[in-house]
């Protein structure tokens, strides 16, 4: 590996990024600044290139993250095809959910699976795909999410093939937010991808693009929606950040991603070395394969993945991406490129030792979208406009939510609005947040849920 060339190149890139830096001003008329409307002319040349390096024929650039570009998206849906419903992976992040509610797009669920020892979601394959879209022929579009947070990827193209077998008009929507490396859903096939191009590849947060293959999208309107999502404002060191990103994994593709693998695998070796069970994927055809950067462990009984977390973050300044009731994940990113993998693989044995053991109830993760069809009230697009109130989240059983209730990470809801909330979710949210999980909802504490006013006809 050149690594002097890398390093070279790496410095090169932060002196662009200082001058981004001293330019970043409210000016609407700056060079890299004011991405819309006009677009400027070298955000314009930094998405072209983008688009040659992924081989795709449409690139936009946002500064405020994939959930940002799920919103364009959704927008493009619900203009194209006013009314019709979207097939969304039941592994879906839940800003499909939020966008899909303030848009007016019913949304209907293909069941996920469950590694359950380590806590990981099984995005649904192609027989589940066709299966959904035989029976809701008339969806817009179908929106797959791979690879998930513990890192697994589903085989795209097989599922495009087989909904094309079904209908070849339908669009076919990538979440590839966890994505890396050239190679990308559009070349499989699909029609859209967006990728957080913070995660995985290193950019600064907030960054993220769109690619696409116009073939069965209109361009304008996709652009139009565009403006219509992104802030007149973004900001040009972030955009910025993701054409230097992508500038470096042009020319060093092969050295990254040798260097990213031969740290993991050391890393994982480490681990098993200790005792550690790390998550190798599953066997399942569509299930390609995991991704090598992304270390899910299973925890020893009574380790509880959130309080290792919060030990890791303390007392040896590790940050899991993700923690779970018996497990955690990492991601090996150029940061942790830093550390030697003995020593993070000591410090988590060490952490493991430091932390209080606790019984936690056995409990199973809800895949709670897998359900959609009987947890179903209304559509979630009605609940969030229907007379809402607040109550108790205790006594919640029963009442259909008007709002989202999310385990973050992964960001998988537990609740979406015009679900009937049950008994056992309650449980389920109570266990997690007792054990430090942390809840994205309106209130995190769980003492309170907005609920679909019921009116009773007697
Ligand atoms: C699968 C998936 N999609 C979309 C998002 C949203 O990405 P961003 O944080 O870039 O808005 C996330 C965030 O965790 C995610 O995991």
């Amino acid at each position: 590996m050149r690594l002097r060339s890398l390093f070279l190149d790496i410095a090169s890139s932060r002196e662009r990024l200082r001058d981004a830096v001293i330019a970043e001003q409210s000016v609407s008329c700056d060079a890299i600044g004011a991405s819309l409307g006009y677009q400027s002319e070298a955000t314009r040349e930094m998405a072209d290139s983008i688009a040659r390096w992924f081989n795709v024929d449409h690139v936009s650039l946002t500064s405020m993250g994939s959930t940002a570009n799920i919103y364009v998206i959704m927008t493009y849906i619900c203009r194209e095809y006013p009314g019709s419903p979207v097939l969304c992976a039941a592994n879906c992040h839940m800003s499909w959910i939020n966008a899909a509610a303030n848009l007016g797009i019913p949304l209907r669920f293909v069941p996920a699976g469950m590694a359950r020892e380590f806590e990981a979601v099984i995005p649904p394959g192609p027989d589940e795909f066709s299966k959904a879209l035989k029976k809701e022929s008339d969806a817009a579009a179908v929106v797959i999410t791979t690879p998930t947070y513990e890192g697994l990827h589903v085989d795209v193209a097989s599922i495009v093939k087989k909904v094309r077998d079904v209908r070849s008009d339908v669009l076919i929507v990538v979440d590839n937010a966890w994505g890396w490396k050239r190679g990308n859903p559009v070349n499989e096939g699909a029609d859209i991808a967006i990728r957080s191009t913070h995660k995985m590849e290193g950019a600064l947060m907030g960054a993220s693009v769109l690619l696409a293959n116009t073939r069965r999208i209109d361009k304008d309107l996709l652009v139009e929606c565009g403006n219509a999502c992104y802030s007149t404002s973004q900001s040009c060191i972030v955009l910025m950040s993701i054409g230097e990103t992508y500038w470096l994994w042009a020319r060093h593709e092969a050295a990254l991603e040798r260097a990213f693998i031969e740290y993991s695998q050391a890393l994982k070796n480490s681990l098993r070395e200790l005792g550690f069970q790390i998550f190798e994927g599953v066997h399942e055809h569509h299930i390609s394969h995991i991704d090598p950067r992304k270390v899910t462990i299973k925890l020893p009984k009574g380790v509880i993945g959130y309080k290792l977390s919060e030990i890791l973050q303390q007392r040896y300044r590790l940050i899991p991406e993700k923690a779970g009731i018996a497990t955690i994940t990492l991601i090996v990113t150029a940061r942790t490129l830093n550390s030697p993998p003995e020593k993070i693989a000591d410090a988590i044995a060490r952490g493991v030792e430091d932390v209080e053991r606790m019984s936690v109830p056995e409990i199973e993760i809800p895949l709670s979208l897998n359900k959609w069809e009987t947890l179903k009230a209304m559509e979630a697009h009605q609940a969030v406009r229907c007379a809402s109130r607040v109550v108790d989240f205790d006594h919640s059983a029963g009442l259909i939510s008007a709002s989202v209730v999310v385990p973050y990470p992964p960001g998988i809801p537990s609740i979406i609005p015009g679900q009937r909330i049950t008994q056992d979710i309650i449980r389920y949210l109570h266990v997690l947040h007792g054990i430090g999980g942390h809840v994205v909802a309106a209130d995190p504490s769980l003492s309170k849920i907005r609920v679909v006013e019921e009116h009773n006809s007697d």
